[in-house]
């Protein structure tokens, strides 16, 4: 069966951004192949230092508590995290010495992160340079074929195929080169309406959320700014609350739109309907993950599990690659 890899940074709770753009995704891919995803708690390092480590763990608690609410299943599917299964991080290292440090210097996303972090190219550190080696290294120690990811890291797949043809080529055909899987999906923006949701710009709705505190942040979305007045007419199309009734509300959409046209109705009642479809969709996510947060130590043992499976596979990986370099 044909496997598929994928992983997230451990961010703490998921958003609506990160299930329609990669989580949904994973979850259904699992009836198809099977599915081995990670945590990225040592990507984390790259961003998270001093203190900041400290919070990893909790973060990764929640993320994981998000994926097996939304349908990951660990009896079918591998789930782990990176920190626990050294092995990857041994061949993360063989797969730096074969790869020229002017193909990760040449990443856009190499260049951006330099940018947003505020840093040069000589004070970032070694680490975020060779992110997209660790980066392979995951997503070939188990010789995975298919990476669900969204379009923003398809330069770091690109060069993931580059290094593991160089790795084929030097020493022996070991790893299938791994090719992208897009999703189809919808980008989400967030609430302010400008950019596409993400916790740093903090206009994200939390899965975890209670319904009351979607409410209140359904309400600071930001809609048509050019309708002052209840009695003026409304413009969908412009509107990021009518764009998420597509998909919350799918039945109500030609009425909505009717009635947001004809000032039939208000942006705040809008936006309330909105909150009360987003709260249907995501109730019997929350309910499973409530039961799930009940068994404390439930996620642990996941991982646990799921990292003892990973080491077999990563062990039985690195010792064919230290085969094949003759070690
Ligand atoms: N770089 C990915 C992100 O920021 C996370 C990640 C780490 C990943 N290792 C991976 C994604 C392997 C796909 C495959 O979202």
């Amino acid at each position: 069966m044909e496997r598929v890899y994928s992983a997230m940074r451990p961010s703490g709770r998921l958003h609506l951004g990160n299930y329609f753009g990669a989580l949904s995704n994973m979850v259904s891919l699992q009836e198809e192949f099977q599915c081995v995803y990670g945590v990225a708690d040592i990507h984390a390092l790259t961003t998270e230092q001093g203190l900041a480590t400290q919070k990893i763990k909790e973060n990764t608690h929640e993320m994981v508590l998000d994926w097996l609410a939304a349908g990951l299943d660990p009896e079918h599917s591998i789930l782990y995290a990176q920190s626990a299964v050294p092995e990857v991080l041994t061949l993360h290292t063989i797969l730096s010495m074969s790869t020229p440090l002017g193909w990760l210097m040449r990443v856009p996303t190499f260049k951006d992160r330099v940018r947003q972090l505020n840093e040069t190219e000589d004070s970032v550190s070694y680490g975020l340079v060779g992110y997209p080696v660790l980066q392979t290294a995951d997503i070939i120690f188990c010789k995975a074929n298919w990476v669900p990811v969204g379009i923003d890291q398809a330069p770091h797949i690109e060069l993931s195929r580059e290094i593991v043809r160089r790795f084929n080529n030097l020493y022996r055909n070991i790893f299938p080169e791994p090719q992208i899987k897009l999703t189809n999906s919808p980008s989400i923006v967030g609430t302010d309406g400008l950019a596409k949701m993400s916790k740093s710009l903090d206009n994200h709705i939390e899965l975890a959320q209670n319904e009351h505190e979607t409410g209140l942040r359904i309400r600071t979305m930001v809609t048509d700014t050019q309708r002052i007045r209840k009695t003026d007419p409304g413009r969908p199309n412009v509107c990021n609350v009518f764009s998420l009734h597509k998909l919350f509300n799918p039945k109500d959409v030609d009425r909505i739109f009717h009635q947001c046209t004809n000032a039939e109705i208000g942006c705040v009642e809008d936006k309330d309907y909105l909150a009360m479809g987003i709260n249907n969709y995501l109730a019997e996510f929350r309910e499973r993950r409530e039961e799930f947060s009940r068994k404390p130590s439930y996620v642990t043992e996941v991982l646990f599990d799921g990292a003892q499976k990973a080491k077999k596979i990563a062990k039985a990986t690195l010792a064919e690659v230290y085969g094949a370099l003759g070690l």
